[in-house]
Formats: C-alpha cells, sequence, structure tokens
C-alpha cells in the first residue's frame, strides 16, 4: 500500500547559468550515466541519503523505493539520461545526480543529489553536480535550476557551485 506523502515543505528555487566550473572527482569513486536498472538500488541509497536530515519525516524504505520507481518513469519529469549520474565505491553505489525535464515550469531541474552518509565531504557530490551541469551544457542547455528547503545544509553547496536563489514566479 502507498503511504501517504509527507508534508510539503517550503522550498527555494536556485538558478545556474551553463557552462559551470569543472569539479574533480574524488579517487577512489566511478561515475557513469544513470540507467532505468539502477532502480532498485536508487530506493535504498534515497533512504540512508535522506536519513536522518532536514527532509526525513520518518518515511520507510518501501516510501524511497516508491520515491525511486516513480523518478525513474518520469513522476518528477522525464528523465534526461545524458545528464544524470550514478556514483559507486568498489562496485558499492554511493551517488546519484538526476537530471529530470520540468517541462509544466519550462525548465530542466536537478531533481535528486544524493551522497551516502559514509561517503560525503569529499567532493563527490560536487562532483556529480558539476558532472551534470557539463552534460547539459554540451547538449545545448544554458542554464538549470532545483528546489531546496532553506535548511538544507546542501544550499551551500549549491552556492558554491553557482545556483543563485531567484523567484519561480518573477516577481522580483
Ligand atoms: C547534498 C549531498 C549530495 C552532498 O554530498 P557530498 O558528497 O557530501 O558533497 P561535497 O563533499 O561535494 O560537498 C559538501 C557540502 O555539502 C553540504 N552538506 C554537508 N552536509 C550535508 C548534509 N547532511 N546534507 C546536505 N548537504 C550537506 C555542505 O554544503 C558541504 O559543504 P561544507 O562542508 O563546505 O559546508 C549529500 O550531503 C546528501 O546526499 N544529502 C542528503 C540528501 C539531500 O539533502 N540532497 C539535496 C536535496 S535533493
Amino acid at each position: 500500500m502507498t503511504e501517504p506523502a509527507p508534508p510539503p515543505r517550503l522550498t527555494i528555487a536556485m538558478r545556474c547559468a551553463l557552462p559551470m566550473a569543472h569539479v574533480q572527482l574524488p579517487p577512489g569513486y566511478d561515475v557513469r550515466p544513470l540507467v532505468a536498472s539502477d532502480e532498485g538500488a536508487l530506493g535504498p541509497l534515497m533512504a540512508d541519503a535522506y536519513r536522518g536530515g532536514v527532509e526525513d519525516h520518518g518515511e520507510s524504505l518501501d516510501y524511497h523505493r516508491e520515491e525511486a520507481h516513480k523518478t525513474l518513469i518520469g513522476g518528477f519529469g522525464a528523465v534526461l539520461w545524458h545528464a544524470s549520474w550514478w556514483a559507486t565505491r568498489a562496485g558499492l553505489p554511493v551517488g546519484a545526480s538526476i537530471v529530470t525535464d520540468w517541462a509544466e515550469h519550462n525548465e530542466t531541474g536537478l531533481s535528486f543529489a544524493l551522497v551516502h552518509p559514509a561517503a560525503r565531504g569529499n567532493g563527490l557530490g560536487a562532483a556529480l553536480i558539476a558532472d551534470s551541469g557539463h552534460a547539459l551544457a554540451a547538449a545545448g542547455h544554458r542554464d538549470w535550476v532545483l528546489a531546496v528547503v532553506p535548511e538544507n545544509p546542501a544550499v551551500r553547496l549549491y552556492e558554491r557551485l553557482g545556483f543563485r536563489a531567484f523567484d519561480p514566479h518573477g516577481t522580483s
């Protein structure tokens, strides 16, 4: 049975111009394009990445498995497979950046940036996000956007990478 969705949180919208600066992949990690068959590992990675964070409302592993399925079938906009990345260390999944087509907003969005807690703070998240930005730039995109709750420490990372808050309603 589907669990009730967690309560909606206020988010800020951030935009980043492309191309963006190169970020070196830290040693010891392998990165390849995300593929549909990563779904089985994506749910547990989402559960591990969100556990204890500002967006954790106690969701179960099944909830995250459903989120992974929803993501990869286009529930957050069609996945841009050429710009979405999957990172492993010693063959085990440790991170992902997932870009989707936010067609209803006429934007391209970073829907998920995830790094396993055991792999954090090494620059993997920055490298995955920058690789997504490079792939988008190579495909002709001029910018991309994301939405994040302001309490998420990821905001600092996004700012460092060149994302800036903007008013998605265009009133400022
Ligand atoms: C955001 C995230 C992908 C960054 O991965 P990472 O490999 O640690 O990133 P980097 O090593 O390149 O950069 C570290 C930066 O991440 C941010 N950060 C640190 N802890 C974090 C946390 N628990 N959650 C989110 N961001 C964090 C900080 O800006 C940090 O920089 P600082 O040390 O200068 O403050 C990872 O922390 C994560 O998976 N968080 C949980 C999921 C999430 O909230 N994703 C973003 C919204 S979808």
